[in-house]
Order: structure tokens, then sequence, then C-alpha cells
């Protein structure tokens, strides 16, 4: 069964050889085929080219594309997707002067995230997980990372996983990573003895997630008031004893360390970034980690934003992903990550887009699937509406550019 995309104005992220990911001054080389084809097979790319050298071939259905610009569905390689309420208050205490930490110590944040989830059923998770799911799909995005961390307790962090691996079943066209997040924050009865609830992470809950097989990575929140290094540095090793990678979150308060520990126990990608200086440059260089810029978050908390210039000139592969989460980022939408990225970081919109593709999909390790129109990775594509240019799509902030989303 072949598909043919034809007339496509702007065929955008064509990469023919296996490049797993782009770092510093390349990414802002984006390859695109003006006028392009594009033929798919099944639920895989088959084969592209200019219109001028479409081959002949039996086609079963074809699409027509003039006007349009074709690229690779966006990656995001960092969301907080199942949740059980919205925390519309806390915005509304921020804006009346209270800060993300102070609310956070007063048992506002992720420990009222982990309240509401506590008592929610399982089915209820999973339903309202897939409505925030089919929407994103519908905005472009083709994979997705998950992670729990709002269960804070055996019984709903494992609740959270199981929902997750639930998506992963029931959408086998959209590429599923789940990340275990018990070290989110400090259940208030463990805020003086914080060391009984890391061995109770270790001791209890990743044999348990780790048997069941609910996650690919392991996350901690390494920040001041959160987990310290030292703390961070022991769930990282348990971690990797039952085959969890680190994936962490670094550095979006203070220069927490966070980014050097990731480093050290070679994390597939440290996220936020806000706070960052040469030590941590210094580190990310020579590593495989990827440095993974949440802008998203600091739009919507008001803070600081990520250097990414200073991370693409000392020649890394940037990162971006949403962060969808209730507190920090109530919106999974890349297309306005995609103008965050342009307008607060200053990246260019090639720079940007091979940020939330091909090295988002690095940050999934899912490289060989996702992230570029290279033949044989998965037909997973955006189909604009008839654009002027790539330039258009974060220039126009606010509209919903995007015409039809295959997966
Ligand atoms: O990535 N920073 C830690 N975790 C989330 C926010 C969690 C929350 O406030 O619910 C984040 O921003
Ligand atoms: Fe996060």
């Amino acid at each position: 069964m072949l598909t043919l995309i034809a007339n496509i104005k702007t065929l955008v992220q064509v990469r023919d050889e296996a490049i797993s990911r782009v770092s510093g001054h390349q990414m802002k080389y984006l390859p695109q085929i003006e006028n392009a084809y594009l033929i798919l097979e099944g639920d895989r790319i088959h084969s592209y080219g200019p219109m001028s050298a479409l081959p002949m071939l039996q086609i079963n259905e074809t699409i027509d594309a003039s006007g349009r610009i074709v690229l690779p569905t966006w990656v995001d390689s960092h969301t907080h997707l199942v949740f059980a309420a919205s925390r519309e208050q806390e915005f509304v205490d921020r804006i009346n002067g209270l800060s993300y930490a102070e609310i956070a110590a007063k048992g506002g944040g992720i420990l009222n995230s982990a309240a509401k989830l506590a008592t929610a059923p399982e089915e209820l998770l999973y339903e309202q997980a897939v409505g925030r799911l089919e929407h994103l799909i519908q905005l472009g995005t083709g994979a997705i990372e998950i992670k729990s961390g709002y269960g804070l307790s055996t019984e709903s962090e494992l609740k959270m996983l199981r929902v997750i691996r639930r998506l992963k079943e029931d959408y086998p066209h959209i590429p599923i990573k789940s990340s275990f997040l018990a070290a989110h924050a400090f259940p208030m009865v463990y805020k003086e003895n914080h060391q009984a609830y890391i061995d109770k992470i270790i001791t209890e809950m990743l044999p348990l997630v780790a048997g069941e097989g609910l996650a690919d990575y392991m996350d901690v929140f390494c920040e001041q008031g959160f987990f310290s290094v030292t703390e961070t540095e022991q769930l990282l090793e348990a971690g990797l004893k039952h085959g969890l990678k680190p994936k962490i979150h670094a550095n979006q308060l203070h220069r927490s360390g966070g980014v050097q520990v990731g480093v050290k126990y070679n994390a597939v990608s440290v996220d936020h970034l806000e706070s960052m200086g040469e030590e941590e440059i210094e580190a990310l260089r020579g590593s495989n980690t990827i440095p993974t810029l949440l802008p998203g978050a600091a739009f919507f908390l008001g803070m600081h934003y990520q250097p990414a210039r200073m991370l693409i000139d000392a020649d890394l592969p940037v990162c971006l992903a949403s962060d969808f989460n209730p507190g920090t980022c109530p919106s999974g939408n890349m297309n306005t990550l995609l103008t965050i990225a342009c307008t607060q970081l200053r990246m260019t919109p090639e720079e940007a887009v091979n940020a939330q593709t091909l090295n988002g999909a690095a940050a999934m390790e899912l490289e060989q699937e996702m992230g570029s129109i290279s033949v044989g990775k998965r037909a997973s594509l955006i189909i604009t509406r008839p654009v002027p240019s790539l330039a258009y799509l974060p220039y126009a902030f606010g509209e919903n550019l995007i015409e039809r989303v295959i997966v």
C-alpha cells in the first residue's frame, strides 16, 4: 500500500544518512527539498525527492500538498501528561506575588498534584490522559515521553505508570517512553527524614517498577529544596542497577549540580537548564547527554530563559521539549514552543525545528524511528496549511497552521 504526497511546497528535515543528532552551528542547517514528493509504504517512509524525479510506481492514494510544508512530527521528550487536576489557583497566587518555591514549601505544587492523584481512579486518569494525548497529536506531536512523579507513594506511582503503559499499548503508532520520577518531591511526612523516602523508592518502589517493566528511564528533580546531588546519585545508581538510564530535571531554579551529576551517570538528557554556567557547559561537552531546554516552563513562571545561544556556541546538541504539566507549563503545544524558542531563546526557526524533531528523538533514544524524513523511519508527518515559508510557522504565533497530521 503506497501513499503519495505530491507537489509539496517544501519537504523539511530530509536526512539521507543516519544522522542521530545535530549539534552547535550544524543546527542552523535544516535540509529541505522544494516542490517535492514523499511516498509512504504502510507506516514507513518509502522514498522522497523532487517532483521532477517522481518514480513510476503503483500508487494507492495521492494527497496533494500544493502550497504546503511537510515536516516530521514533533518529538516531545519531556512531559508530565498524566495528572489528576489543573492548578490555576497557584497561577493566580504567583501573579499575586508568591514564588514557585514558596508555593511548593507550603505543600502546594507537586504535593498538591500528588494529593489529587492519590484519590483519582486509574480509569479516570487514563481517560484524561487520552484526551490530552489526542489533542497533542492533532497539534503535531508524534512521540512523547511521560513521567510519573505525582504519585509519591508506591501505590500511586504504580498507578501512574500503569496508565502510561496502557497508553503505550493503545497508541502503538505514537512511540511513548516512560520515566519513573518518584524523586520529584519529598512527601510531607518525609520532610525531616529524606533518607527514609529515598530508601522507600530504592528498596520498595524500584523493584516493582522494574519487575513489571513499567519504566524506561529514572528521573530525579535535582534542585535546592528538592533532591540534593548526593541524594540524586544514590537514586541514579539504584536506577541503573535495575536497567533504568537517567533522564533528569536539572538546574531549573539554581545551579544545583544536576547537570554534572547527570553527565556523571551518563544521562540520556538533562532537562530544564535555566541556570547554567561554564562548569555545566564543560561537563556537557564531550558527553553523550543531551541538554534539553523547557522554555515553556520559564515562560509560564515568568523566569529567566535558558541560555540556548551559549549552548549552541559550545557545539552542543540542544533539544526543546514542552514539560507539559499542571504546575509550570499547562500546555503541550509544540507550535507555541517553536515561537518561544525563536523570540525568547533567540534560536532560528531552523535550529528550533532541529531541536524539537531530530534532537527530540535522540533525547528519547528514538533516532532510528523518528525526527527526520528518512527512508525506513516512521511515516509520522505534519502537513501544514498553505503557508509562505517555514519561518511563518513560529512567526504567526497562536495560529493553528497544521492542516493534517499523519501518524
Ligand atoms: O518540570 N520541576 C519539576 N517538575 C515539573 C513541575 C512539576 C509541578 O510543578 O507540578 C517541571 O517543571
Ligand atoms: Fe518536568
